[in-house]
């Protein structure tokens, strides 16, 4: 485990930016992706039908990618919880006080800096905690929102962020909120679901918050359009997992012999992805020394994007404890924001 701070040449002149940002790495950057390296992606290429786990998205490409996808016109998403935000963050601020932000996949965190205007114009400390498996892409959103806040202190920690959750440190302001919002909840299926939020809650005191943004169930040609974009950057993201095994396992995945498939599933309230091989073919993954082999048309199942019910959502947090005190939505209900408290 290493901590280090940033570099800076002249300190003075960027408001002492090394003194307020910390990077942690859970674990070196060649392992942050898990701890049993490899094992997961082994796991998922031998079960019928394959998998590959969605985490493999984000190297540094995937992270810009998904970037990308957030700006799409199909991708109602990013852009509808951002309204919500927007709209309700003064409300957020008022309800927990002084308050540590902490993100699960920060990403860019670009939505972020709604909640930390929030804090700051109630004057209020700004703390923030952010958790990702990208250190790179931690490290320049922590860089811009230090320059651009600048009483903000960082404490990132690089990670995955069941890792990070077992590993944060005790709190140094009142109150603390974990944030998971963009939906990535939705990437679970429903036992991981489960595990995940009996960790948020073991990693929350009582009386501590938890801000959750969920995706809403809607008509399949709204989703499906979201996950099959015009300008094809949901495809590349998708292929890229490919070229994301290559680089770490030194594998020999064409991307040109696959191709992006992804539709809704209305039983499951689930868009589903998966690479589809377009011939019958073999992919060695050379540091793991495995071998796959691929019919033509066969799948690997990269991710699951489940879509909620609002009402349901709130009983399965109440059941956990973790109960919703105020609960936002825009005007079309295609998204849903739920802060939530931990309780006894
Ligand atoms: C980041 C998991 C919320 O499921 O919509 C976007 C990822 N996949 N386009 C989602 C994603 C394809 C995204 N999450």
């Amino acid at each position: 485990m290493t901590v280090f701070k940033s570099a800076s040449s002249n300190p003075s002149s960027q408001n002492n930016i090394e003194e307020r940002l910390q990077i942690q790495r859970l674990l070196e950057p060649s392992l942050v992706i898990s701890t049993n390296a490899g094992n997961d992606v082994i796991k998922g290429l031998t079960q019928r039908p394959k998998t590959l786990p969605p985490r493999y998205f984000y190297d540094d490409r995937g992270s810009e990618l998904f970037e990308q996808i957030c700006e799409l016109p199909e991708y109602y998403l990013t852009r509808t919880e951002t309204k919500i935000l927007q709209i309700c963050a003064s409300e957020i601020a008022e309800i927990t006080g002084a308050c540590e932000i902490v993100e699960l996949g920060s990403g860019s965190s670009t939505k972020t800096r709604i909640l930390l205007d929030a804090y700051y114009k109630q004057g209020l400390p700004l703390h923030y905690l952010p958790i990702d498996v990208s250190a790179g892409m931690l490290e320049s959103s922590a860089l811009s929102l230090l320059a651009d806040y600048p009483s903000l202190q960082v404490y990132a920690l690089a990670g995955t962020y069941e890792l990070a959750l077992s590993e944060i440190e005790p709190k140094e302001l009142p109150n603390r909120m974990i944030c998971f919002i963009g939906s990535t909840l939705g990437n679970l299926n429903p036992r991981e679901y489960d595990v995940f939020l009996s960790q948020v809650k073991a990693a929350l005191q009582v009386g501590e918050y938890f801000l959750l943004g969920v995706d809403l169930q809607k008509p399949k040609h709204i989703l499906e359009a979201a996950y099959n974009d015009n300008q094809g950057v949901t495809a590349a993201f998708n292929l890229n997992m490919l070229e994301h095994l290559n680089w770490r396992f030194q594998g020999n995945f064409d991307t040109r012999q696959f191709e992006h498939w992804a539709f809704y599933n209305e039983l499951e309230h689930q868009i589903e992805m998966h690479l589809k091989s377009k011939r019958s073919q073999t992919v060695e993954l050379r540091t793991l020394k495995f071998n796959i082999d691929f019919e033509a048309g066969e799948t690997i199942h990269t991710e699951i994007s489940r879509k909620f019910d609002l009402n349901r959502i709130q009983q399965e947090l109440k059941a956990k404890g973790l109960v919703p005190q105020k609960v936002w939505t825009d005007e079309n209900q295609l998204f849903g924001l739920l802060l939530c408290q931990l309780q006894d």
